[in-house]
């Protein structure tokens, strides 16, 4: 099955909203001389440029993801924002399981497992994240973790809710480091994630599901990445932070 390439800007905590708009700006110039066919686009700002950043490009089919959500429906949780307050601004994606949350922000599984539900209640396309550390990696305990956090991660999820899933490999080793995985590398694990979720799911999910890669993605890898049949797109950090290098991967993503 082919599977439509999606890459992702994850700009963290990056940019204000004259920031956001002029990148959302130039985005859009530079994708309408360049073409964008064939590649889905998603634009993760920090919340408070969503919905300035979603009114700039609306009409451009490029989506807008949140890079977080709290999974109770409404009330007294002070900071906290809520599925249905994503989907009122326009957001098609949240991202949900971050590395950088469940280092700096003690996001466990189980709460990764609410997430993911309270976002598929308000048709929010969760990007799940999963990765080993270093560590892990350095004990041979990678494939251990990625099930552990698959499994746990997913708990309960039909197969008609899990085929409105994209997952996302980011080795904690390779975020912001400039150490990518190699091609062979993320393909193992990536290949590994398919065919744990082959267990519990469907031929059909099996292989319709999304998997991107994330982790120093740069124009000078994205290409050889790509050419993996496990890789189906990329999450960028820092390198999603400057229009020209978004879209070279872009460009880059498209094969
Ligand atoms: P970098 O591309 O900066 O390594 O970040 C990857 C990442 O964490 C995207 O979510």
């Amino acid at each position: 099955m082919v599977r439509r390439p999606i890459v992702v800007a994850n700009w963290k905590m990056n940019k204000t909203i004259p920031e956001a708009l002029q990148f959302a700006g130039d985005l859009r110039k530079s994708l309408k001389e360049t073409g964008r066919e064939g590649v889905d686009i998603v634009l993760a700002p920090p919340f408070t440029a969503l919905k300035a950043v979603f009114d700039s490009v609306a009409g451009d089919t490029i989506d807008l993801a949140a890079q977080d959500l709290f999974w109770e429906e409404r009330g007294a949780y002070t900071g906290e924002i809520s599925a249905a307050m994503l989907s009122d601004i326009g957001c098609k994606y949240v991202i949900i399981g971050h590395s950088e949350r469940r280092q700096y922000f003690g996001e466990t599984d189980e709460g990764v497992n609410k997430k993911i539900n309270r976002a598929l209640y308000h048709n929010l396309t969760p990007i799940f994240c999963i990765g080993e550390t270093l560590r892990q990696r350095e004990e041979g305990a990678t494939f251990k973790m990625i099930r552990g956090q698959v499994e746990k991660g997913l708990d309960g999820l039909s197969e008609g809710a899990m085929s409105s899933v994209v997952m996302a490999y980011e080795p904690v080793w390779a975020i912001g480091t400039g150490k990518t995985a190699t091609p062979g590398q993320a393909e193992e694990v990536q290949g590994y994630i398919r065919a744990v979720l082959r267990e519990s799911y469907g031929r059909e999910v099996f292989d319709s599901v999304r998997i991107l890669y994330g982790g120093s993605v740069t124009p000078e890898n994205i290409g050889s990445l790509m050419k993996e049949p496990d890789i189906d797109g990329a999450l960028v950090g820092g390198a999603s932070l400057q229009v020209d290098s978004f879209v070279k991967i872009i460009k880059g993503g498209i094969i």
